[in-house]
């Protein structure tokens, strides 16, 4: 237990989108982009900033250009940016406004896939080719989900084989990075221990991001298998905002807090100032008008108050 940690890990810090799109409350923009640059200024270097898709089905992610724009105006743009794309239009959206770096995302479901983004896998190929091949082309980075790898709302278990095969084909049309989707926070250590020995058979393991929900309260424990299984990137959400609006019950994501607080209290350097995050994440809590749902954020604000 507990050898060959790595000397630091790499966050994407998906407060921004995941955090916020299954928000009951729409935030302006104006207070998104503070939340953005509070959390820059906390140290995160990879910050999914919004998505760029039906402003009818996700409404709170319904700014998507004018965030963009308004955020490129005040950042001192050493920070990575992705956003989230499902389609050509999507794509279309964010190079009017300049977006570097891109997030395409299917799962390994076929049902939860239907219900997400109106596509079978196959479906979500095609589109994720064409976007990928014309965001390449344009010099853009192109990271990629796979959602439900632990377990789907509408299927139940979910397979392996079907996991290497849609990380293959992300990894064929351009993917630097994958990133494996516990959408509904059922994942268990046991399972992450297995999943990722299985992905070592067929793959550098430097292509894989873990994004763990905390649903179930295992996220933690499931970074720390990760993390002794040779994975070192890591999506989380500060104050650990978030969910699908596609996935029933599949509430917060992992809290970037906790991730930092663990990390931190292993000698692992996250680059994060707990104090400038905690802020951030304060910040947002209050316009969003409710509490954190992470255990370090809780005890560290009380603290503070
Ligand atoms: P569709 O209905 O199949 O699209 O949507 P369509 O091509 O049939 O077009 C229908 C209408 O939508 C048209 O408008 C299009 O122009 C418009 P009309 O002609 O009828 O006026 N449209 C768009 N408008 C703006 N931006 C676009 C766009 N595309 C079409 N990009 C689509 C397919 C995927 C776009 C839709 O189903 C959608 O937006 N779904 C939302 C998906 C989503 O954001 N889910 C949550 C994020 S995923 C997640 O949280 C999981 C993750 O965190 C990992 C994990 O935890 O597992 C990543
Ligand atoms: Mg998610």
């Amino acid at each position: 237990m507990l050898k060959n940690l790595p000397k630091s890990i790499h966050i994407t810090e998906v407060g921004p989108r995941d955090g916020l799109q299954n928000e009951p409350k729409v935030l302006s923009t104006e207070d998104k982009i503070t939340f953005i640059l509070m959390l820059q200024k906390a140290g995160l270097k990879s910050i999914e900033a919004t998505s760029f898709v039906r402003p009818d089905r996700i409404p709170q992610m319904g700014d998507a250009s004018d965030l963009y724009e308004g955020l490129m105006a005040l950042t001192s743009k050493k920070v990575e940016y992705p956003c989230l794309i499902p389609n050509l239009k999507g794509l279309e959206k964010a190079l009017e406004v300049g977006v570097k770096e891109i997030a395409l995302f299917t799962a390994t479901s076929e049902e939860f896939n239907k219900k997400n983004i109106n596509a079978s896998i196959d479906e979500s190929f095609v589109r994720m080719e064409e976007v990928a091949k014309k965001a390449l082309a344009e010099g853009l980075k192109v990271r990629g989900y796979v959602s439900t790898v632990f377990g789907c709302p509408y299927e139940g278990k979910t397979s392996t084989k079907k996991l290497i095969e849609v990380s293959k084909r992300l990894k064929n049309l351009g993917a630097y990075d994958i990133s494996l989707g516990d959408t509904i926070g059922v994942g268990v250590p046991l399972q992450v221990n297995q999943i990722i020995e299985e992905l070592d058979k067929e793959f550098d393991l430097d292509l894989f991001s873990m994004h763990f929900h905390d649903t179930r309260g295992m996220a933690l424990s499931n970074v720390l298998t990760s993390i002794e299984n040779g994975i070192t990137k890591f999506d989380s959400s500060a104050g650990g905002l978030g969910g699908c609006p596609y996935a029933k019950g599949a509430t917060g994501n992992l809290a970037t807090e906790d991730l930092v607080y663990l990390c931190h209290s292993l000698g692992i350097e996250t680059g994060v100032d707990m104090d400038l995050l905690a802020s951030a994440s304060d910040f947002i809590l209050s316009k969003l008008g409710h509490v954190s749902s992470s255990k370090y954020l809780t005890a560290y604000l009380v603290g503070k108050k």
